[in-house]
């Protein structure tokens, strides 16, 4: 594993949750979080878009930058790293928003290819941009956004894992992506256990979550080989969640 992402290991991650995943809400949520993901964000130039206001930007700096500078300060004042996710239907616009996220203080940039939304999969983009009718389109995403912006990538696929999408994946770990984030669905069922130890041995950071309720169901997802767990669902039913999960974690990471 890369000595850069050591301070994440065994760590608990506040996925991203549109709708809901400010500057306010992961300072409220995501106490004790080793990465809060703010998000995911929409960036287009799209007429209607049918997603909670807050979270879409037209493209271009100065229709975001402040909410950005104002939000990711919020969301580091508990002394988490900050992740920002978006999506859009053109990787220039994502570029640059990524580019002002960073300005902000985002210590990650969060590419979202989990959206099931039809503006995006119509373009084979979203969770489609994992399928392998998709990948050189993957590629360009991938490669554009690594050499544009000085922040670590993380990248999120969609929640359903067949071989095909492991091999997408691969491709964009090839691309110089060091971190997939992972929904399982439920992250420490046998199989998704199998998909995460693949996952290990392709990127220099695996984020895996999906139905984490404890520690119990943390440690078997962080043995198999997953850097941190990601928790979305459960954080927001009990905004104390993240910091106890985490706390059980430090204090003993393997039992
Ligand atoms: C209300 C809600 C909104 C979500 N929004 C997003 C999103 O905008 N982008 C994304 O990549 N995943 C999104 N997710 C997926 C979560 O980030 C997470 O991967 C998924 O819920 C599995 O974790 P959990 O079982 O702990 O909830 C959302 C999930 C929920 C429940």
């Amino acid at each position: 594993m890369a000595k850069a992402f050591e301070e994440l290991r065994n760590g608990v991650v506040l996925a991203e949750l549109g709708g809901y995943g400010n500057g306010d809400f992961c300072l409220q949520y995501g106490r004790g979080a080793a990465v809060v993901v703010m998000g995911t964000y929409i960036i287009d130039s799209a007429e209607k878009i049918h997603y909670p206001q807050e979270f879409v930007f037209r493209p271009g700096s100065e229709n975001y930058q402040s909410y950005l500078n104002e939000h990711i300060k919020l969301a580091k004042e508990n002394g988490s790293k900050v992740a920002v996710s978006a999506i859009g239907s053109k990787v220039e616009d994502i570029i640059e928003f990524f580019l002002a996220a960073e300005s902000a203080g985002a210590d990650f940039v969060s590419l979202c290819a989990h959206s099931a939304m039809e503006m995006f999969t119509k373009q084979g983009l979203g969770y489609k941009l994992c399928m392998p009718e998709n990948r050189e389109n993957l590629k360009m995403w991938v490669s554009k956004i690594i050499s544009a912006t000085s922040k670590p990538l993380i990248l999120k696929p969609g929640s359903v894992w067949h071989d095909y999408i492991v091999e997408s994946v691969r491709t964009a770990a090839d691309m110089g992506t060091p971190i997939v984030h992972a929904n399982l669905g439920l992250a420490f069922e046998p199989q998704s256990i199998e998909t995460i130890k693949r996952l290990s041995g392709i990127f220099d950071f695996v984020i895996a979550g999906g139905g984490i309720t404890g520690a119990e169901d943390a440690r078997t997802v962080l043995s198999a080989g997953a850097g941190a767990v990601s928790v979305a669902k459960t954080a927001i039913q009990d905004r104390n969640f993240i910091e106890q999960l985490s706390n059980e974690l430090k204090s003993n990471p393997n039992s």
